[in-house]
């Protein structure tokens, strides 16, 4: 199949078609999950205090955009443990009940992962709380007036809960965990080795330079570095003799309307109408936000952090401004104020 132009190319979430290829991408060991150096360092320290003492570890909370590792991270976590995982996601947590279920399950050690935990309902977290904390729960046992509680003990486990909007966690949830990390963009040379070790996995004959200039476009985000790659070897087996250099990365990346920020276009629409709409900024995240169509927290979580990283929007106390680089690369002329007024 020929690679042809597609908006969602660049989409952070996975595409129908990826989960099975993400998963034989996936790493299993921490040593090889590559870039995020501080967040490995840390889980390094607390996995071998744990287990030096013999503990379950600590529960985990990762954060950060999506496509950037915290599933795969929780995957290496319970095999770091040796530990057995069980993965749910908050949205499928409808009940009290059905974390009752899971908890009640689960053995000494064994990892529990939920996904979206931003998404739990309030009756569920509540249960989560005991659980957590004193590794016991309520259970209610009977109707009406008759119902009682009964304690029930659970297991020692390890939660790892991961979201890409640790804002909408509630502060009694989010204080439950002990270790607490960020996931960040990686950096074009991170992304690169991220590239060419999935290259070598899928058998794709690739230079190093057109390995760079995937890494480059990916905004930051292994999941799309990765599905460029795999966009890439269908240009390059269809028209070229499969193997990857950059002329033919570039021209497939091309026809892809991949730019060379990777920019989409949400982010190209946020920037265009901050300067067509708002003379460039500062303007209010809300202002911004009923603009576009978009709720404040998606920008602030989703789209924000990757413009703000690569220089195209700063975030001032009056609100989002638009930069000079961003003007550029957009081609917008830059009027005579705005050369001196944006940073
Ligand atoms: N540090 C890394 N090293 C190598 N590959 C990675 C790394 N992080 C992520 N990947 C690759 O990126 C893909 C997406 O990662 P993952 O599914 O863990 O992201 P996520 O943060 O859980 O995303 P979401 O928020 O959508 O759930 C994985 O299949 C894996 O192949
Ligand atoms: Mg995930």
């Amino acid at each position: 199949m020929i690679a042809v132009s597609d908006a969602r190319v660049l989409s952070a979430q996975p595409l129908e078609d990826e989960l099975q290829t993400e998963l034989s991408l996936r790493p299993r060991r921490l040593k090889e999950y590559i870039g995020q150096q501080k967040v490995k360092a840390n889980l390094e320290i607390s996995i071998a205090a744990a287990r030096k003492r013999n503990e379950t570890l600590d529960h985990v909370l990762l954060f950060g955009p999506p496509g950037l590792g915290k599933t795969t991270l929780g995957n290496i976590l319970a095999n770091e443990m040796n530990s057995n995982i069980r993965t749910t996601s908050g949205p499928a947590l409808e009940r009290p009940g059905d974390l009752v279920a899971i908890v009640t399950n689960l053995e000494k050690g064994d990892t529990l992962f939920i996904d979206e935990i931003h998404r739990l309902p309030a009756p569920v977290e509540e249960v989560l709380y005991s659980a957590m904390e004193d590794f016991y729960i309520d259970v209610v046992i009977g109707q009406g007036p008759s119902a009682r509680t009964l304690k029930v003990e659970i297991p020692r486990f390890t939660l790892v809960g991961a979201t890409t909007r640790a804002g909408l966690l509630t502060s009694p949830l989010r204080a439950r965990f002990g270790i607490v990390h960020r996931l960040d963009f990686y950096d074009a040379e991170s992304l690169s080795v991220i590239v060419r070790r999935s290259a070598e996995i899928l058998a794709i004959p690739i230079t190093r330079d057109a390995a760079d200039e995937i890494a480059r476009r990916s905004r930051g985000t292994p999941r799309i570095a990765n599905r460029l790659l795999r966009r890439v070897r269908d240009y390059a087996e269809v028209r070229h003799e499969g193997r990857v250099d950059t002329p033919i990365a570039r021209e497939a990346l091309k026809m892809l309307e991949v730019d060379d920020y990777g920019l989409d276009e949400i982010d190209r629409k946020l920037l265009t109408t901050i300067i067509e709409r708002f003379g460039g900024g500062p303007v209010g995240v809300n202002a911004l936000a009923s603009s576009i169509a978009e709720d404040r927290g998606t920008i602030e979580d989703l789209y924000e952090p990757y413009l703000i990283q690569i220089g195209f929007l700063q975030r001032t106390p009056r609100g989002r401004a638009a930069s000079k680089l961003a003007y550029e690369h957009l081609g917008y002329p830059l009027t005579q104020r705005k050369q001196t007024e944006l940073f």
